[in-house]
C-alpha cells in the first residue's frame, strides 16, 4: 500500500471510566497535510496515538483507503514522531535514524546509513552522528526523532508536537524540508501542534479539539 486516505468515523476512546475522545469524525485525503490544534490536555496525543495504532479505540472506525483497520494494521500504515521523542538510548544518533529502515527491510543497511546521514546533515546534526542521545540537547533530540520519522516510507506520517523544542532557525528549516522534499509530497501528514503559526504554515486545513471533541474543522489560506 502506498496511499493513505484516512476516514475517522465516530471515534471514541475511553481509559478506565474517563472518556478522552468523544465521537471524533473527519477524513484526510491521500497526500493531504492537516494540523490538529487544541489546548494541553484536550486529547491531541491520544488521537494521534490511536490513529497510529498505539492506543486502543473504544468505539468507532478508522478506515484507510476505504478499509476498516485494527491497531496492528494501523501500526504498519503509519509512523509516529512521539511527543517525548522515544529515541533508542543505547544506539548512536546515526543508528537511531537508520536502523528502523534496515531492520524492517525497507532499505539495505548501507542505503539506510547513507540516507540517515544526509537527513542528519539537513537537520544540522552533522557533528552529532556518533554520539548517544543522552549527550544531546532537547532540540537536537527532537531533530533526530524527526529525521527518524522522515526515514520511514509509511503512507501516513504522524507528528506529535514536532516543534516543541526547536529554535527559530530549526523551525524554519523543518518547514522548508516539509514543503520541498519530493519523498514526502505524495504522503499523508498529520501534525499535532499547539502552535497556530506552525499549523498555518504547514497545513491548509486544521482541526481543533477541545475536551476530546472536534470544535472546528476549517480550511486555512
Ligand atoms: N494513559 C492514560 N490514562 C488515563 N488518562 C490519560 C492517559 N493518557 C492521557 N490521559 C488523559 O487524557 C487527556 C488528554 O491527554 P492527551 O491526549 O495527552 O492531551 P494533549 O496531547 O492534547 O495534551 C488528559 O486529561 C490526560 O490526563
Ligand atoms: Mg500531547
Amino acid at each position: 500500500m502506498n496511499k493513505g486516505q484516512m476516514n475517522v468515523q465516530n471515534l471514541t476512546v475511553q481509559m478506565k471510566d474517563k472518556v478522552i475522545l468523544k465521537d471524533i469524525s473527519f477524513a484526510v485525503e491521500a497526500g493531504e497535510t492537516i494540523a490538529i490544534l487544541g489546548p494541553s490536555g484536550s486529547g491531541k496525543s491520544t488521537l494521534i496515538r490511536t490513529l497510529a495504532g498505539l492506543q486502543k479505540k473504544t468505539d468507532g472506525d478508522i478506515l484507510v483507503n476505504g478499509q476498516s483497520t485494527n491497531e496492528k494494521e494501523l501500526l504498519k500504515i503509519g509512523t509516529l514522531l512521539f511527543q517525548n521523542f522515544n529515541l533508542f538510548k543505547n544506539l548512536k544518533v546515526l543508528e537511531n535514524v537508520a536502523s528502523p529502515a534496515w531492520l524492517s527491510g525497507q532499505l539495505k543497511k548501507e542505503e539506510a546509513l547513507e540516507r540517515a546521514s544526509d537527513l542528519l546533515d539537513y537537520f544540522h546534526l552533522s557533528g552529532q552522528k556518533s554520539v548517544f542521545p543522552a549527550a544531546l540537547s532537547g532540540g537536537q533530540q527532537q531533530r533526530v526523532a524527526i529525521a527518524r520519522a522522515i526515514m520511514s516510507d509509511a503512507p501516513i506520517l504522524f507528528f506529535d508536537e514536532p516543534t516543541s523544542a526547536l529554535d527559530r532557525e530549526n523551525w524554519e528549516n523543518l518547514l522548508n524540508y516539509l514543503s520541498e522534499s519530493p519523498a514526502l509530497k505524495e504522503r499523508t501528514k498529520v501534525f499535532v501542534t499547539h502552535e497556530v503559526e506552525f499549523a498555518k504554515r504547514v497545513a491548509n486545513r486544521s482541526i481543533t479539539i477541545q475536551d476530546g471533541r472536534i470544535v472546528k474543522d476549517e480550511k486555512q489560506g
